[in-house]
């Protein structure tokens, strides 16, 4: 676990800030029991993210890729947010200014009440038409194979950033905009490699923010950051309270 002082340090930053804003990872919902990517035991440890997380992938074998996302549709069903996605839903109360940015497709920033956020990756929950371009909910577990759109009969696709897209335009200007602003930039539980959530703690840095990051290990923006806190989430985020 980390130093006191530190802690100490960040708490009294998110005390007296206006503007905050949160870049979020698999890491913060391990704690919920969600496999993360890249850990021990981590999704593309085990499966090949270009078979499944793919626009190629899908236009080969819709089914492959379907079946997968039921796989984790069903796994993600019984997952709950944890104290540190709570600890997000207070600080969203507290600071006037706040932003809640998340790599996270699990909904559970959602569920534990998260509002002012953006799921620059999409949600698992979310379906779109690959024909007419219809996102609605569908929380079927699970989903029939293949699933057809309600409103013109056209296949549908989880509502997700895959690997060789681009993210949605609306979070890109809107999560631009919170780097730019915020005095504090806390990062969590990400392993900082895939980009551009990967470059947005240099750009809240440049633009004068105060950087922190959580994690249990050390990342590549870790030497860029003002202040490094090592635990897991669920345990520092309620202290910082
Ligand atoms: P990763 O699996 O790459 O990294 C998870 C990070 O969380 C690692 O740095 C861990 O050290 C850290 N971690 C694990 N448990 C933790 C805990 N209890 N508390 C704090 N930190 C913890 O996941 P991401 O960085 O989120 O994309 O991966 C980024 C993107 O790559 C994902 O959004 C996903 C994937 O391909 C899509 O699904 C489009």
């Amino acid at each position: 676990m980390t130093a006191g002082s530190d802690l100490g340090i960040l708490k009294e930053k998110l005390a007296g800030t206006r503007s905050l804003t949160v870049l979020t990872g698999a890491g913060i919902s391990a704690d919920s029991g969600v496999p993360t990517f890249r850990g021990a035991d981590g999704l593309w440890r085990n499966f090949r993210a270009e078979d499944l997380a793919t626009p190629e992938a899908f236009a080969r074998d819709p089914h492959v890729v379907w079946e997968w996302y039921n796989w984790r549709r069903e796994l993600l069903a019984a997952k709950r947010p944890n104290p540190a996605h709570d600890a997000l839903v207070e600080l969203e109360r507290r600071v006037p200014s706040f932003w809640l940015i998340t790599q996270n497709v699990d909904g559970l920033h959602r569920a534990a009440g998260s509002r002012r956020l953006s799921e620059i990756h999409g949600n698992i929950w979310m379906v779109r038409c690959t024909v007419c371009g219809t996102v609605e909910e569908n929380r079927d577990v699970p989903i029939a194979i293949p699933p057809a759109c309600g409103r013109c009969g056209g296949l549908l696709r989880p509502h997700i950033v895959w690997f060789g897209e681009s993210l949605f335009a609306d979070d890109m200007a809107r999560c631009a905009a919170a780097l730019r602003d915020c005095e504090v930039l806390l990062v969590i539980g990400t392993s900082g490699v895939v980009y551009p959530a990967a470059g947005f703690a240099s750009v809240a840095k440049e633009a004068g923010a105060f950087v922190a990051d959580i994690n249990l290990e050390p990342t590549p923006q870790s030497s860029l950051v003002d202040l490094s806190l090592q635990g897991r989430a669920k345990d520092i985020l309620p202290l910082l309270l």
